[in-house]
């Protein structure tokens, strides 16, 4: 099933704004277990599952040689498991008008801004990855929490219906901001918060080994949302110098790659932060007085699809810069930090001006 697809269902299962797992309807991704049969046994999917597929899509993504690499799986097994997921879900070409309404059909997750949705084209993009980047305080953490709730909202109030899976490796992840947050939308703080399910991750390893878990999980209830806060700051400090840099974006790639085959395969949105370093190189100080990057190389860049950059403006107000988009201008909006989340600047913050 094409993602457009499996969000349309979504939309047609969803009948208020609870996040319920028993709901017979629920028809997510195809799992694994549909595969048995033809050849294929329980104890070839119960191999599959403990290597990290879940899903038909997580097979048919996958190159066959790494299915081959999984323990127990024959060369000319992985080859059948592979063309019966071929079957199931769609690979080949499609027309642009047919893609096109596919993509009409994405759902955005609201900021909690109006001003910063419509910068966005609507939202932060389901089935993408999204990457915000800035200075400390300028509210990169903010965003992820009050995302954490407002993608738990019915759709028509500007939410994705699911589950948020918060990964923070920093140890800045505060509930009682989520209780806050809830109270603005509507929410129950006790749901809101069962609905987000929290991993603090201690080492580049463990932030890795999370995501087969995420997997999982996404596999047995709905969600609607990954945010992994920051995606750097472990690899900054478990691998140091020049010598280790190589073996540094390897895994960074690996963990960007796993990242996205979770947004493809269950077409939720993928939200990550990160620090920027001053900028020394180049053209750019000329122009800018204090030139920032994102840190990650081309490794981050080329794996995020649409960049945010963030700025402190006066008192609790942000700037939000579109860096870098497949389909947005390069522009950029005021958005403030409250107590109840993200928002737009109230009228007393432009009296100030
Ligand atoms: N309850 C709250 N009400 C209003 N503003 C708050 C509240 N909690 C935090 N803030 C503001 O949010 C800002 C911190 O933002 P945030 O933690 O998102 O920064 P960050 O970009 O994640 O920084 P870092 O790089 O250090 O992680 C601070 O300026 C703080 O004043
Ligand atoms: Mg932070």
């Amino acid at each position: 099933m094409s993602q457009g697809e499996v969000q349309e269902q979504y939309h047609q299962n969803s009948t208020n704004g609870e996040i319920d797992d028993d709901d017979d309807g629920f028809s997510g991704p195809l799992l694994i277990e549909r595969l048995e049969g033809n050849g294929i046994s329980s104890s070839d999917i119960k191999k599959l599952k403990s290597a990290g597929f879940h899903t038909i899509e997580s097979i048919a993504y996958t190159p066959k040689r790494n299915l081959t690499q999984v323990k127990g799986i024959s060369e000319a097994k992985a080859e059948k498991i592979s063309d019966e997921a071929a079957k199931l879900v769609p690979l080949g070409f499609t027309t642009a008008s047919e893609f096109h309404a596919r993509r009409s059909e994405l759902i955005c997750l609201t900021t909690g801004s109006k001003q910063l949705d419509t910068l966005l084209g609507g939202g932060i993009e389901t089935g993408s990855i999204t990457e915000v980047f800035g200075e400390f305080r300028t509210g990169k953490s903010q965003l992820c929490h009050t995302l954490a709730v407002t993608c738990q909202l019915p759709i028509d109030m500007g939410g994705g219906e699911g589950k948020c899976l918060y990964i923070d490796t920093e140890g800045t992840f505060r509930p009682n901001r989520l209780v806050s947050i809830a109270g603005r939308f509507g929410l129950v703080p006790g749901d809101c918060l069962d609905n987000v399910a929290y991993a603090r991750a201690y080492n580049a390893e463990h932030q890795l080994q999370l995501l087969s878990l995420a997997a999982q999980m996404m596999s047995e209830s709905r969600f609607s949302l990954l945010i992994v806060d920051s995606i750097m700051s472990l690899y900054r400090t478990d691998y140091s110098g020049r010598g280790e840099l190589s073996a540094r974006q390897t895994h960074v790639a690996k963990f960007m790659r796993t990242l996205q085959r979770l947004a493809d395969e269950f077409g939720i949105a993928v939200v990550i932060t990160n620090q920027v370093v001053a900028q020394v190189d180049g053209m750019s100080s000329m122009y800018n007085p204090d030139p920032k990057k994102p840190i990650g190389g081309n490794i981050i860049a080329h794996s995020s699809t649409t960049r945010l950059s963030f700025k402190k403006g006066r008192a609790e107000t942000r700037i939000c810069k579109i860096y870098d988009s497949p389909c947005l201008p390069e522009s950029e909006c005021v958005f403030a930090i409250y107590e109840d989340g993200i928002g737009d600047p109230r009228l007393e913050d432009d009296n100030d001006k």
